[in-house]
């Protein structure tokens, strides 16, 4: 960093795959780095001793339980400068297959956990000034994938929702972008049916999964102090699965 003053940095979904990645590496870099999770105990407690980056429990589907999960982590570390929006969750079902509340969950999770989350932070940034919100998207909300309107509809609705959320922290040193991975080896991905994943791996020229600090480096790029011109940007980093 090359500002004295230590940026506190919040991962969402932030013990598991891309996010774990993205608080190791910031951590590195010498933030003061918090990981929310949702799902197992254990898991985050493991990830936690690993680490030494300490994790908050509860779901970015609930806007309270934001707005309470912000103050908790602010209280232990500081106020948050930095918000990594990448909880996410897949259902995949062909849409006939797809029910109501498999498309209200994800989109829940996806899409409306942005905006809980940003809505917990936001002014304060714009009151200090600074501050850096990455939301994590998907080559597949750019490209669309057999399966997953649900998933496609909430990442593509987050681009859209960066840009208009850019242009109301710009002129108060916010910047808001979003990272749009391909296909990372995380355990969303290990779960598609082995007999689908080779054919989805054709697809990928450089021919192999992201690995999650590849996704990570991406994170640190956009957060840096100076990366104040950034804002509004979509970033692929998809092996040139799609290229927009
Ligand atoms: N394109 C066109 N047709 C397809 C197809 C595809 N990709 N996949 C299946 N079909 C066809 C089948 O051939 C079959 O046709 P017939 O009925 O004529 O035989 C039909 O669709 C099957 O439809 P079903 O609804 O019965 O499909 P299913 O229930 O067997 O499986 C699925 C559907 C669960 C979505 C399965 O295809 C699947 O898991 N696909 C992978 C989805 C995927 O890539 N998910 C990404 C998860 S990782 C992630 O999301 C991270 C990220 O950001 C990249």
């Amino acid at each position: 960093m090359t500002t004295t003053q230590v940026r506190v940095a919040l991962v969402t979904g932030g013990t598991a795959g891309i996010g774990a990645a993205t608080c190791e590496t910031l951590a590195t870099l010498g933030y003061r780095v918090a990981a929310n999770f949702c799902g197992a105990e254990d898991r985050a407690a493991a990830f936690t001793r690993r680490t030494g980056i300490r994790s908050w429990r509860w779901s970015v589907a609930d806007h309270e339980a934001c707005t309470t999960g912000v103050a908790a982590v602010e209280a232990a570390l500081g106020p948050i400068d930095i918000l990594v929006n990448n909880a996410g969750i897949t259902r995949d079902a062909s849409l006939a297959k797809l029910s109501p509340e498999n498309w209200q969950a994800v989109l829940d999770t996806n899409l409306t956990g942005c905006f809980n989350m940003a809505r917990s932070v936001f002014q304060a940034m714009r009151v200090r000034k600074w501050g850096r919100i990455v939301n994590i998207s998907s080559v597949n909300g750019e490209a669309g994938q057999f399966g997953q309107t649900n998933y496609a509809a909430s990442k593509a609705g987050i681009l859209g929702f960066t840009k208009a959320l850019a242009l109301e922290g710009a002129h108060a040193g916010v910047t808001v972008n979003a990272i749009a991975p391909g296909y990372t080896d995380t355990e969303m991905v290990r779960v598609i049916p082995a007999d689908i994943l080779p054919s989805i791996i054709a697809k990928i020229p450089v021919g192999r999964l992201a690995a999650p600090a590849e996704i990570a480096r991406c994170v640190a790029f956009l957060v840096a102090e100076d990366a104040g011109f950034i804002t509004g940007a979509t970033i692929d980093v998809n092996g040139g699965q799609h290229m927009g």
